[in-house]
């Protein structure tokens, strides 16, 4: 097959170049020319993403039929929860992680799953056949049907694609992938881009599921262009601690679903098992209460979780450190601020480190409160009552502002044996919650106040 010609677009102007240039020769940045496939000019305006919306005639939106998408459920009922009930045909999926979080494995045990009912194939690049057999047989997938082929070549793909006309596919990884057509190297940005978007077209145009296992950088993005997220239908990250056993899906984009859904799983001997109800997995597990944590109640798509969040105030140097882990940094240093300007408790002397437990990631600013009564409570060296929850966004002006769905946190929270909760005023019941005693707080110096003399 011949070489098609290859184009160097720039990533800040879109103008192109036929050789790669230190410098854009259009806009003048430096560095920003990216090597892709130029695109064969017969044809009038093709675009490289033609595909994706098929051409068709101009129409009303009212009268365009509303097709509910099928979807097919992949057997992981926690993996469903967040696709939004299965796998559309024809949908690309991108899961990123950490390596050794268990990509590899709950794809593998999904697959199987799918292989009594669909033809499937699972494509890796990173491992051998064998490697993948040993991992099914640890599984107990003996006898499973799954159609495997390692191969890392694009076009050799895409053949073996039209050869087994799978329904479902897996691309373990994407990174590890290239393409005839360009002569950069595997993992390259061009490379990444350039392979997806070719196996995107394949499954709008042949109906085929792709799901395409992404790496992450150390700074936590999924490698390769942004673009790759944009290019597929759904981004679904794992995330949690390697060194617990529980571990979380949550998609960040899916176009056929909610994005606020989690799929909690854990590592077993024998693979992922789904966590159906994971409410209390996020607590440690304290005798007693100790200072510098307090508990919060996140609600995470439909399902309310109690989660852990720890705090320890240290005397620190001169430039006192703040930092945070599975907590946004730049909000603790805001809440920091809050904590000082509004209820007088200084830390401006002092490290300051804040932890979610198990590895949770908590972007919800309904934590700002926990967070605050936990640095408040090392900062004294007095733990907060046993049996106690808060939750509530704190905002510049100190107001303690309502989380939602209040009244179903406070639900969980007394259902696992939860006796105090401080929330926001708006978020308190109008029935008392049996066995919780509720302290509504309207600003920060009240909540502060209200627990020291709990
Ligand atoms: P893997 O699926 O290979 O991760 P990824 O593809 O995201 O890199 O995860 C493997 C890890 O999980 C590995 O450290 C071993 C562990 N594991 C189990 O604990 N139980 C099992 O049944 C399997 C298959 C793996
Ligand atoms: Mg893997």
């Amino acid at each position: 097959m011949a070489k098609d010609k290859t184009l160097y677009t720039c990533r800040e102007c879109g103008g192109t170049n036929p050789k790669w240039l230190g410098k854009c020769p259009h806009c003048g940045a430096w560095n920003s020319l990216d090597e892709g496939v130029a695109e064969p000019s017969a044809g009038s305006g093709k675009n490289r993403f033609q595909s994706l919306a098929r051409t068709q005639p101009v129409a009303t939106l009212s009268e365009i039929e509303a097709t509910e998408v099928d979807r097919v459920p992949t057997g992981q009922e926690e993996l469903d929860r967040v696709l939004g009930g299965g796998i559309v045909a024809g949908g690309v999926v991108l899961i990123g992680g950490d390596p050794g979080i268990g990509k590899s494995t709950l794809l593998l045990q999904a697959l199987d799953a799918l292989s009594t009912r669909l033809k499937v194939l699972y494509v890796t690049g990173e491992e051998s056949g064998a490697q993948v057999a040993l991992r099914s047989r640890r599984l107990g997938l003996a006898g499973t049907k799954v159609r495997v082929l390692a191969e890392i070549q694009l076009e050799r793909i895409q053949a073996a694609l039209e050869s087994e006309q799978p329904a479902f596919c897996v691309i373990d990884s994407i990174q590890t992938l290239y393409s005839d057509q360009l002569a950069s190297a595997p993992g390259s940005v061009a490379q990444v881009r350039e392979c997806a978007a070719q196996l995107t077209r394949v499954a709008k145009s042949t109906g085929v599921s792709i799901v395409l296992v992404g790496h992450v950088t150390k700074e936590g993005a999924l490698a390769g262009p942004r673009v790759l997220e944009h290019i597929v239908d759904t981004v679904l990250y794992f995330e949690g601690d390697t060194h617990s056993s529980f571990r979380l899906v949550r998609a960040i984009k899916n176009r056929f679903g909610a994005v606020n859904e989690i799929g909690v799983f854990a590592m077993t001997e024998r693979g992922l098992k789904g966590v159906s109800n994971p409410s209390a997995i996020f607590l440690s597990t304290h005798g007693d209460p100790v200072p510098g944590s307090c508990v919060m109640v996140t609600l995470e798509g439909t399902r309310p979780l109690l989660v852990e969040l720890q705090a320890l105030v240290d005397a620190g140097g001169p430039s006192p450190r703040r930092l945070s882990v599975g907590l946004d940094r730049d909000r603790l240093a805001m809440l920091l601020a809050v904590l000082h300007r509004h209820a007088g408790v200084a830390c401006f002397d002092q490290d300051v480190f804040v932890n979610a437990v198990g590895g949770v990631r908590i972007g919800e600013p309904a934590a700002d409160l926990a967070v605050l009564l936990a640095i408040q409570s090392s900062l004294r060296g007095r733990p907060l009552p046993r049996g106690f929850v808060a939750f509530g966004e704190v905002g510049l002006a100190g107001e303690v502002r309502p989380a939602p769905r209040g009244l179903e946190r406070l639900k969980e929270a007394a259902k696992l044996g939860f006796s105090v909760a401080v929330v926001p005023k708006a978020n308190a019941p109008k029935k008392p919650i049996e066995g919780l005693t509720i302290h509504p707080v309207e600003r920060i110096e009240q909540a502060i106040d209200l627990v020291r003399n709990l």
